[in-house]
């Protein structure tokens, strides 16, 4: 009873004494960031109506708001992130989950993968068809199987194995998407003129905890053909994360950031050569158009930096602290 009543007074005090303290002295409340990307490409001004750019607005700015809620209620890196993959997966508009890009066969093979920044634990997932949320699946392989990366039919079958929500092949169909694959099929074009918005989506967080996560899904590219995987789910080159670093979510022409490992290269940067962010990430994205590939990134730095860089004309994307930015945009010049 006696340590009961000492322990009180001495809360009692503590609480007091904060409350007392001058607002100058006070340590600062930790702080939380967020950044996320709904695909990068040729965007601009001349290829939109505004209509459709305050649909895109109104989407980047509803999935922000999932994730930084949950950051700002005092949630986890991880759970921001797959917040708002959900919300853009079930959005037709970009790329992952429904509304994901056809292969050649006219099916979906959706790619996922998330990483804990904290362990660097992560849960990849490659070419897997019906699943509603890819993100869940990659989080599913990342706590509860002894893996990092499942593929194809096997993954499909964990995905049953633990109640992972999937959805009838149809569901996934959208008329702009088999446009695309008709173009490409007729016009032999390739999916790079098809595919001008790229359209993966992803998103980065650091939580109040000092937390970071990275998270990204995609349908990869249209008309692809013999399982053809991109970079989404390669850990380290799609996404990539590390409490010592950065968190990283890639969007782009996948093979060029598979042949860089863009996601960890730039965290490397900013761990062994102690670089910001924005040079990071500029100078890899740079490496990047060298070798005649295009797209961006996101990134969050463990001091809660928020930073874009991409090489194309534009990028949908937004970023959330809680310093009180709020913001999303398309173009470059924005
Ligand atoms: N960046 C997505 C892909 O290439 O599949």
């Amino acid at each position: 009873m006696r340590t009961i009543m000492l322990l009180s007074a001495l809360l009692a005090t503590t609480a007091a004494s904060a409350q007392d303290m001058p607002m100058t002295d006070r340590p600062p409340e930790p702080k939380w960031s967020l950044a996320i990307h709904g695909g990068a490409g040729t965007l601009t001004r001349d290829d939109m109506t505004p209509e459709r750019e305050a649909e895109y607005r109104a989407a980047l700015q509803a999935a922000l708001d999932a994730g930084a809620k949950v950051l700002a209620d005092g949630g986890e890196a991880l759970d921001a992130v797959e917040a708002v993959i959900l919300r853009l997966e079930d959005d037709e508009k970009f790329n992952a989950g429904r509304g994901a890009v056809f292969t050649w066969d006219e099916t979906h093979e959706l790619d996922a993968s998330i990483m804990d920044g904290r362990d660097r634990s992560a849960g990849a997932i490659a070419g897997v068809t019906g699943i509603r949320h890819p993100i869940l699946l990659a989080r599913k392989v990342m706590e509860d199987s002894p893996h990092v990366m499942l593929a194809g039919r096997g993954a499909e079958e964990f995905a049953a194995e633990n109640g992972i929500e999937t959805m009838p092949p149809e569901w996934f169909d959208t008329a702009p998407r088999r446009e695309a694959l008709e173009r490409v099929k007729t016009e032999q074009v390739s999916a790079l003129d098809v595919d001008i918005k790229f359209g993966t989506v992803g998103a980065v967080a650091l939580d109040r905890g000092g937390n970071l996560a990275a998270g990204t899904s995609t349908g990869g590219m249209t008309g692809k053909r013999w399982n053809r995987i991109g970079d989404s789910p390669v850990i380290g080159a799609g996404t990539y994360a590390d409490n010592r670093s950065c968190a990283v979510s890639a969007t782009g022409w996948g093979e060029y950031f598979i042949r860089v490992g863009v996601a960890k290269a730039i965290c490397d940067r900013g761990l062994l050569a102690g670089e910001n962010m924005q040079t990071a990430s500029d100078t890899v994205m740079a490496e990047v158009k060298t070798l005649g590939g295009d797209g961006g990134v996101i990134v969050v730095a463990s001091n809660g930096d928020a930073v874009f860089s991409f090489n194309t004309s534009g990028m949908y994307r937004g970023r959330a602290t809680s310093g009180g930015t709020n913001e999303v945009a398309i173009y470059g010049e924005e």
